[in-house]
């Protein structure tokens, strides 16, 4: 099964999460600019995460995801998305539409789109957080493999 984690972080928050879920399931963490269609193309498994930036996926996520619109995986390819978010923002909801964008081009999801929480704009994660994107990635584990 090959698994990849795609993300955009600014200060180093959204990737420690990327990082986590992709031990959890043994697949490898990429930066949203380091990613290549082939890359897409050779996985099973696709997960999105990126900071919300003004209520949105970050730019460079929302660049990426529009680079697959004339793609149709359907029938081929796993997907599951997250962000992290302010919490006492009006934060929107990053993670629900990056999880949109990946169902209409064909990716089944697996598991609902995950919030993960930082304490102020540059971070740090809240206190529990990791140990949520642990939890998260073995959930995540348990859907791939059921
Ligand atoms: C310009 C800017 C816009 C932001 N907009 C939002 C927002 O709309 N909602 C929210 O909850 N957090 C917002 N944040 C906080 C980010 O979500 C936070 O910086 C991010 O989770 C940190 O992750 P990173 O270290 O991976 O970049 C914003 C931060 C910046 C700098």
């Amino acid at each position: 099964m090959n698994v990849i984690v795609i993300y955009d972080s600014y200060f180093g928050n959204t990737q420690k999460i990327a990082e986590t879920v992709a031990r959890q399931l043994n697949g490898k963490a990429v930066r949203v600019d380091e990613v290549s269609l082939d890359t897409i193309k050779e996985a099973d498994v696709v997960i999105v995460g990126s900071p919300i930036r003004g209520w949105r996926p970050s730019e460079k996520t929302q660049a990426l995801l529009s680079s697959w619109q004339a793609q149709n995986f359907t029938g081929k390819k796993k997907a599951a998305a997250f962000d992290t978010r302010v919490k006492k923002w009006y934060s929107g909801d990053a993670a629900k539409k990056i999880e949109n964008q990946l169902r209409k081009i064909g990716f089944e999801i697996i598991t609902p789109a995950k919030p993960f929480i930082v304490l102020g704009k540059e971070g740090p994660l809240a206190d529990d957080q990791i140990e949520a994107a642990t939890q998260w990635g073995q959930l995540l584990n348990e859907k791939i493999r059921s």
